[in-house]
């Protein structure tokens, strides 16, 4: 279901705990599980702008929110900013808080058209995307980037204040360039010089895995905001640990079965019967971690294929996580 067109404020992304966008992970089901455990704000994995913009239905797909998802934004991928302008069309019809920009993805495949980080390398072309967004809807503009092409080419100082005067409302930051892909520790000086130039609000982006990363990349970095992706992989409950209480970033007894539960209940409700068996897979590889016996289930969890096998798999690892918590008590 399309949630309503109901819009909401752009602060709770830009001075937030929001959840990163990841293709094939921060699917509906998992963002609904995030938000409730204290994610401010999510964003869908990026949309390709010329399959909406070609009103693909493969790619409408992947628009799918339901309303507790909000505030919700759209990522966007391309490198025509035609296609932005009419796939900007079609979001913002669909209630949609804010549309982001994907300008950090590293992989090749889509760097060959010129699109994600391709795009720190020709910021003509990302101001016109940002323009053609921007002039398109009355949404809110945000944009992702790195830190830039690779230590030899970083981001300028004067970009903030381009993407800022074409429209764009706020700046992600991935501490990373492209050239590091995902190695390496989060720069997190680099994102500091981008928020010390920056015009809007900058969310910072990097290796928060636990509460203290959380603080720190906050502290260090004076970044309004932060965003949290691998760290919330089969952890939600690291949001509710940042927002809260730090000793609440790991699941109580039984909280596992029960979180993993309501995700699957949530998949059900619009993924094909045929499909949410693997894709649940996916997720269960993510939450079955860091704890004795892990490995043994999640060699199980590949081959699930129905609610027995699941239960199966849900009930050991409680009594793997119970036995853990008594040796440590
Ligand atoms: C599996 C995976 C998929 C990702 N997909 C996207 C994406 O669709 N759009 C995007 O802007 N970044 C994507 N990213 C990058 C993350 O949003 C984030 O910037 C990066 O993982 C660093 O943050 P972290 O250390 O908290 O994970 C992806 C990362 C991973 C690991």
């Amino acid at each position: 279901m399309f949630a309503s067109m109901e819009n909401s404020s752009i602060r709770s992304y830009t001075h937030g705990l929001v959840l990163a966008p990841m293709a094939g992970s921060t699917d509906s089901a998992f963002r609904r599980i995030c938000r409730s455990m204290g994610a401010t704000a999510v964003v869908t994995e990026m949309v390709a702008a010329a399959g909406l913009s070609r009103r693909s239905v493969k790619t409408i797909k992947l628009l799918q929110y339901e309303p507790e998802e909000k505030p919700i934004g759209v990522q966007l991928f391309g490198s025509r900013p035609d296609d932005f302008a009419r796939a900007s069309l079609l979001v913002s019809e669909l209630g949609f808080d804010f549309i982001d920009i994907n300008a950090g993805c590293p992989v090749k495949k889509v760097l060959r058209s010129g699109s994600g980080s391709a795009l720190l390398r020709d910021i003509p072309r990302l101001a016109a995307i940002v323009k053609a967004v921007s002039s398109e809807t009355d949404l809110p503009v945000t944009v992702k980037i790195r830190t830039g092409w690779s230590p030899e080419e970083p981001v300028k100082d004067s970009l903030p204040t381009i993407l800022a005067n074409e429209g764009a409302a706020a700046i992600a930051v991935h501490g990373r360039y492209r050239s590091d892909m995902f190695a390496g520790n989060v720069r997190k000086l680099e994102i500091k010089r981008i928020v010390n130039c920056s015009p809007v609000p900058v969310i910072a982006n990097g290796d928060v895995i636990n509460v203290e990363a959380a603080i720190d990349l906050k502290n260090s970095t004076g970044a309004s905001g932060l965003m949290i992706g691998r760290g919330a992989l089969g952890n939600p409950w690291i949001f509710r640990g940042v927002s809260g209480r730090p000793e609440d970033a790991v699941p109580m007894p039984g909280e596992l079965t029960s979180v993993i539960s309501k995700q699957f209940e949530f998949m059900k409700e619009y993924i094909p019967r045929e499909h949410v068996y693997h894709i649940l897979r996916g997720h269960l590889l993510n939450y079955l971690k860091g704890f004795r016996g892990a490995s043994g289930l999640r060699r199980k969890a590949v081959h699930v294929e129905n609610s027995t096998d699941l239960n199966g798999i849900l009930a050991e690892a409680e009594k793997l996580l119970r036995m853990e918590r008594i040796d440590r008590s």
